[in-house]
């Protein structure tokens, strides 16, 4: 797979998945623009892109921001030429991220807020701005990242989990629907207990064990290639058989 001249635009790619794919796509000869909130680190990875003889840049956007989302579209087309594949991995858990615990009804609602606009929001607006130059250049492809979550439900982390479902079907259906008229894909790539932090492992799947950051990038780089021609509209899950292990 090789995306020679292909533009990648990834949010959250200071860290996790959204940096190890910008990583790979890069080792495939794709320009990579990364954003993040977290400059510090966006500067720090995208330097390590770079030294590893790939073509970055980076650009510290807050995906919550709607001004702020297309300052990094113009900047990343101004770079670049072109976006022609957009992930948006930006995400987390508003518990784990904001360290609160409280009951659903004692959860402050900024706790919320914040889940429901970096989870939700952030990849309706980076899709809304991207999609104009993809309609632009008539090709492109979106991937959205979703979570088991969104399929199971959370007491704690409501607004994660009512972000990804959101992403995983209403997002991602309803953009395949309309990039279809103008060459653009769109797929969810939903992934249960993945390895970005240690945690995780904690979580169970059927297979036995969290899955490696690379085994979802892979995923993500073959839905982004040429040969996922066919697919658009559909969410797909990587969980280590998780979602259907037997309840008790
Ligand atoms: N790690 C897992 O087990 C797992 C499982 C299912 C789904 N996911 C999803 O996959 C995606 C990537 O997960 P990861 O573990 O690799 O991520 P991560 O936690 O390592 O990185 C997330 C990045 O998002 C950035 N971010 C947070 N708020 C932002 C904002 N307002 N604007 C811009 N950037 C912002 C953070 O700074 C961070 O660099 C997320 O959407 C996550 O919800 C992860």
């Amino acid at each position: 797979m090789s995306f020679k001249n292909k533009t990648v635009m990834i949010t959250g790619g200071a860290s996790g998945m959204g940096f190890l794919s910008g990583q790979c796509f890069a080792k495939e000869g794709a320009n990579v623009a990364l954003v993040d909130i977290d400059e510090k680190n966006l500067a720090s990875k995208c330097e390590e892109i770079l030294s590893e003889g790939g073509k970055a840049i980076y650009i510290a956007t807050d995906v919550r921001d709607y001004q702020q989302v297309v300052r990094a579209r113009d900047r990343a087309v101004e770079e670049f030429g072109s976006i022609d594949i957009l992930i948006n991995s930006a995400g987390g858990n508003e518990c784990r991220v904001l360290n609160h615990y409280e009951d659903f009804v004692d959860m402050p609602i900024d706790v919320y807020d914040w889940g429901l606009d970096v989870n939700l929001k952030g990849p309706f607006y980076f899709s809304h701005t991207v999609m104009k130059q993809m309609v632009k250049q008539k090709s492109g492809v979106i991937i959205n990242i979703g979570s088991v979550t969104g399929e199971e439900g959370s007491s704690s982390g409501v607004a994660y989990a009512t972000a990804k479902s959101g992403v995983m079907y209403g997002l991602t259906k309803s953009l395949a629907i309309y990039g279809s008229r103008h060459n653009v894909r769109v797929c969810c790539v939903t992934p249960g207990p993945v390895l970005t932090r240690e945690a995780m492992a904690k979580m169970k799947t059927l297979i036995g064990r969290a899955a490696a950051p690379k085994e979802v990038v892979d995923f993500i780089m073959y839905l982004a290639s040429d040969k996922a021609a066919f697919i658009t509209g559909t969410n797909h899950v990587i969980d280590g058989g998780r979602l259907i292990m037997p309840r008790s």
